[in-house]
C-alpha cells in the first residue's frame, strides 16, 4: 500500500463517470495529495464494495446511480441535508465511522445563483420530478427561500407524496399535475430522468418567459430535448454541468477540508465533453 489517500466513486454503470477527472483537478489546485478512482459495485454488492475499499485504505467516496438510497442506509452517521434528501451521494470514512453527506442541492444551488448568477430567493420556482433526483433538491431550494416552489409531476400523486414528505419544512411549496401549470416562472429544473432517453416531459410551452431560466440537471454535448424546448419558448437554457462541478467541490470540501475553485474546472470540463 502506498499510503496515500483513496477515493472513488462507486456506481452501476460508472464508466461514464466524469468525478475521477474533476478530483483529480481539484486535488492539483489545491496541493492535495490524493488518488481518485472508479469502482463498479455489483448490484446486490455496494455494502461488500465499500467495506472492502475501507479496509484497504478507503478515505471516501462519490456514490451514484442506482446506490444513493443504500449509501444511505449504510452510513451510521448523516449530515443533515443527508437526512434531508434521504440519499446519499458522499460518504466518509474515518475510524469505525461512515459519514454520509448529500451535496447534489447545494450544488444545483450554487451553480443557479453562483454561476449562473440567477437569484432563487422571491422568485417563482417549478422542479418537475419527484424521484431521487428532485428529492434531494427541495430543502435546498427552500432555504434559499422562493417565492414559490411548485413540484410537479407526470405521475402527479408521486409529486403529493413528496410534498407530504417535506411539511415540515418552512417555505411556500405545493404539488401539481403537468396539465395545470398555466403562467410563467422564473426558474424551471428539470428533475425528470427523461432527458436520459431524449424525452420531453409533457409540458405547456406556458412555463417558460423571456427571462426563465431553464435547468436541466442532466448534461451532454448537445442541448437536451428540454433545453431546446425551452430556447423555443425564449428561455434561457443551463444544463447541469455546473451542479456536477459544484457538487464535487462540496465533497471534497467535506473530505479535505477545503474548497477548491470551480470555474476553471467547469470550463475545462465543458471543453472535454
Ligand atoms: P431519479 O432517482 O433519477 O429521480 P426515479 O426515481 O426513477 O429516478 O424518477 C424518475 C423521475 O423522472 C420521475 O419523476 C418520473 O416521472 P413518473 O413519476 O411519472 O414516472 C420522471 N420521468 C421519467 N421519464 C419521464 C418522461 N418521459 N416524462 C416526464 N417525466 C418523466
Amino acid at each position: 500500500m502506498t499510503g496515500i489517500d483513496r477515493y472513488a466513486v462507486i456506481g452501476n454503470p460508472v464508466a461514464h463517470s466524469k468525478s475521477p477527472e474533476i478530483h483529480a483537478w481539484f486535488a492539483l489546485q489545491t496541493r492535495q495529495n490524493l488518488q481518485y478512482e472508479r469502482l463498479l459495485a455489483p448490484l446486490d454488492g455496494f455494502a461488500a464494495i465499500v467495506r472492502n475499499f475501507i479496509s484497504q485504505g478507503g478515505r471516501g467516496a462519490n456514490v451514484t446511480v442506482p446506490f444513493k438510497l443504500e449509501a444511505h442506509a449504510l452510513a451510521n452517521v448523516l449530515t443533515e441535508r443527508a437526512r434531508a434528501a434521504g440519499a446519499v451521494n458522499t460518504l466518509k470514512f474515518e475510524a469505525d465511522v461512515i459519514e454520509g453527506d448529500n451535496t447534489d442541492g447545494i450544488g444545483l444551488v450554487t451553480d443557479i445563483v453562483k454561476n449562473a448568477g440567477v437569484p432563487i430567493a422571491g422568485k417563482k420556482v417549478l422542479l418537475l420530478g419527484a424521484g431521487g433526483a428532485a428529492r434531494g433538491v427541495v430543502v435546498p431550494l427552500l432555504l434559499e427561500k422562493p417565492a414559490e416552489l411548485v413540484i410537479a409531476n407526470r405521475t402527479q400523486s408521486r409529486a403529493i407524496e413528496l410534498v407530504r414528505q417535506f411539511s415540515n419544512t418552512e417555505g411556500n411549496f405545493h404539488a401539481s399535475d403537468f396539465a395545470a401549470l398555466a403562467s410563467p416562472f422564473d426558474i424551471v429544473i428539470n428533475a425528470t430522468s427523461a432527458s436520459l432517453s431524449a424525452d420531453m416531459p409533457d409540458i405547456p410551452g406556458a412555463v417558460f418567459g423571456r427571462n426563465t431560466l431553464a435547468y436541466d440537471m442532466m448534461y451532454g454535448k448537445q442541448a437536451t430535448v428540454f433545453m431546446q424546448f425551452a430556447a423555443q419558448c425564449g428561455a434561457v437554457t443551463r444544463d447541469g454541468l455546473g451542479m456536477l462541478v459544484e457538487q464535487a467541490a462540496e465533497s471534497f470540501l467535506f473530505w479535505r477540508g477545503v474548497r477548491p475553485d470551480t470555474a476553471a474546472v467547469l470550463a475545462q470540463l465543458r471543453q472535454s465533453l
